[in-house]
């Protein structure tokens, strides 16, 4: 399963690349909005120094600003003229859905994002998104079962051998990440501090504590 991280923070993305957990990067409006960007130079520049520090399988889903039809597919052309490595983020939206279709016949890649339904899932696979972004996180917040529609959307993909691949957003906790990669779908975005706390368990903390006191007991 790949590993993305769901950052526009550059230290951020270098801290997963040092844990050797870093496959891609996803970006939103808001994580976007959190950095030193004020306008849309900025925005683009700083998009264009993530995919620089990027590998070559590596990718950036980078996502439109715009709601209707004709400027998303405007803001989509330029934002994937800006690196081979973006992918074009939208909306799970009627607009969206068209967009989607449109870049994905000029062979633009695309990721379909606020995905809450196995519908939305079905509709963003039939137009051909690369990615689909089921947002895990926000559907468990109203009392859904966010791994649920996972494993629906897998099943459905399978049916009709859809090549979108699935990559799971609105991670919020360790179990999120686990229960996905028992699931089988491509990948997940996680925040840095949802793959920390994957390393961490007391016991291993323990062990190593009592291990490095008996040594330094006998041994000067
Ligand atoms: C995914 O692509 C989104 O950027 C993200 O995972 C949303 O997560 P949140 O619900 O924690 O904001």
């Amino acid at each position: 399963m790949k590993f993305f991280i769901d950052t526009a923070n550059l230290k951020e993305i270098n801290e997963a690349r040092t844990l050797g957990l870093l496959d891609g990067v996803t970006t939103n409006p808001s994580l976007i909005s959190k950095e030193p960007v004020f306008n849309q130079k900025e925005i683009y520049q700083h998009y264009i120094s993530i995919c620089e520090y990027l590998k070559n399988n590596e990718n950036l889903s980078a996502e439109v600003i715009s709601t209707n039809y004709t400027n998303m597919i405007q803001e989509g052309e330029e934002l994937s003229s800006l690196h081979s490595k973006i992918i074009v983020k939208i909306p799970m939206t009627e607009n969206g859905i068209k967009a989607i279709k449109y870049l994905s016949e000029k062979k633009i890649k695309t990721n379909c994002t606020l995905v809450f339904s196995v519908g939305q899932a079905l509709i963003a696979a039939k137009v051909g998104a690369n990615y689909v972004s089921p947002f895990l996180g926000r559907l468990d917040d109203i009392s859904h079962n966010g791994l649920n529609l996972i494993k629906d959307i897998k099943n459905i993909y399978e049916n009709y051998h859809f090549e979108t691949k699935i990559l799971a957003a609105s991670i919020r906790h360790p179990l999120h990440i686990i229960e996905c990669s028992k699931i089988g779908i491509h990948a997940v975005t996680s925040p840095l501090n949802v793959i920390y706390s994957l390393l961490n368990h007391p016991l291993t903390e323990n062990g190593l504590e009592k291990f490095m006191k008996d040594f330094q007991k006998k041994i000067k």
